[in-house]
């Protein structure tokens, strides 16, 4: 182990981080992310991967194998969290992480989550095959129901890690999954095969890497994406009940249809975002439902999904009260009664200017150009950035698609992104 600095680069980036990443090996990273492809895989390229599915134990029993090859102590907390640490899991230890998260939304890519946690796999290889012992331990997390799959809420496993959120607050969405007997299950059937992590752990650092999701780099040709802030999200369900009646034997003029009155608010969902000047803001009309759904009957209930986002809370603050507005005269208007739940409120998160920078300079001491960036996307090393000194990478999304079996990173864009995660982590623990 070295730290001599390489007078040639500009911010001294040590010689043992330079090695590390010159030991990735993007054919290595290409592979496994194929083979993850192929668990949840759906015939368009994409992946179907909701936590607590049997597609889901697959991929992480998979690469807990890998984990373990590599010569790492794989165990799992309560909630179902993968953290594979290179001190044996030792009571009370303090690692420097790094991961992501292998569950997908319904029909999703192949990159969003699996890329961070083979982006770290790989730079533990890495480190093997530069032959550097390191000094401060460390460990690959991979994080448990990231996507808002099963529940309302996103970065289950990372938010009740940190002790932000517990299971009895989960606001369940698919109602043929009960995540109680899950986890009793699943601690019963695995007691041998899956230890739990020691008492006392935490981390001294966590570090991601991710596809940008957007069109920022993209557009600029851009290598890589530093994160400064991460949005927050506001969730709310609108339920509007009005009178289900006869759709041939009721006047238009007598109607009070709930479905109408949603879909007037979801179309403003969108206007006020349109108007709200913060760059980062957004709100999305994600799901519109009407019962009964007969095609007889004037649909007297209707309930619709927000999902609110900007690095403001003012912001986000603003553009529900709006919307709220919105909903209030139309449903008054149509006679019709509209009540708001709030199915999750996050607060927007700034990372650690000092790690922001350590990204930023080692991307351009291997030579790429680094751009600071805010993430519309959640994410979970967003759950733990008030515990530790936390950071993100961003590598380009063609065309800013994800989300969808479309995402695509190019191989070069790739090993640009593992190459600086490899360096910035093996700086901190070589
Ligand atoms: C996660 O992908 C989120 O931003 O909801
Ligand atoms: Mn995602
Ligand atoms: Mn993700």
């Amino acid at each position: 182990m070295t730290d001599a600095p390489d007078s040639n680069l500009p911010d001294n980036l040590p010689d043992a981080a330079r090695r590390v990443a010159d030991a990735v090996r993007l054919d290595r990273v290409q592979a496994r992310l194929d083979a993850l492809a192929q668990i949840g895989g759906t015939p368009d390229g994409g992946v179907d991967r909701p936590a607590f599915s049997d597609a889901e134990r697959e991929v992480t029993a998979l690469f807990a194998g890998w984990c373990a090859e590599l010569g790492l102590t794989v165990t799992y907390d309560d909630f179902g969290n993968l953290f594979a640490s290179s001190d044996g899991n030792a009571a009370g230890g303090v690692t420097h992480a790094a991961g992501s998260h292998l569950d997908s939304v319904p029909n999703g890519g192949r990159y969003d989550g699996a890329l961070g946690c083979v982006a770290a796999l790989e730079t533990v290889e890495a480190m093997g095959d530069a032959v550097f012992a390191p000094v401060a331990p460390f460990e690959i997390v991979v994080w448990r129901a990231e996507e808002p799959y099963r529940f309302a809420q996103g970065r289950v496993g990372s938010l009740i890690c940190a002790g932000s959120l517990t299971v009895d607050d989960l606001v369940p969405r698919d109602p043929t999954f009960d995540v109680r007997p899950y986890l009793a299950a699943e601690a019963r059937e695995t007691r041998a095969t899956r230890p739990r992590r020691a008492a006392g752990r935490g981390f001294a650092s966590l570090l991601e890497l991710h596809i940008e999701q957007g069109r920022r780099l993209e557009a600029s040709g851009g290598h890589i994406g530093v994160v400064t802030a991460v949005s927050s999200t506001r969730r709310l369900c609108l339920t509007f009940t009005g009178v289900a009646d006869h759709s041939g034997a009721t006047p238009m003029e007598l109607r009070r249809d709930a479905l109408l009155a949603a879909a007037e608010v979801a179309l403003a969902t969108e206007r006020v975002a349109q108007e709200e000047p913060l760059a980062e803001s957004v709100a999305t009309a994600v799901a519109i439902s009407a019962t009964p759904g007969a095609m007889n009957v004037v649909p007297g209930g209707a309930e619709l999904l927000l999902d609110i986002r900007s690095t403001d809370p003012d912001a986000i603050s603003r553009m529900a009260v709006k919307i709220g507005g919105v909903a209030q005269d139309m449903t008054e208007g149509r006679g019709v009664a509209v009540g708001v739940e709030t199915l999750m409120r996050g607060d927007p998160v700034r990372f650690d200017a000092a790690v922001v920078a350590e990204i930023e300079a080692t991307a351009r001491a291997l030579g790429y150009t680094a751009e600071r960036m805010a993430s519309g996307a959640g994410h979970d090393t967003q759950s733990m950035a008030h515990l530790t000194r936390a950071g993100m990478l961003f590598v380009p999304s063609r065309g800013g698609i994800s989300h969808n079996p479309a995402e695509y990173t190019a191989p070069d864009e790739i090993e640009r992104g593992v190459r600086t995660l490899a360096a910035v982590w093996a700086r901190r623990v070589l």
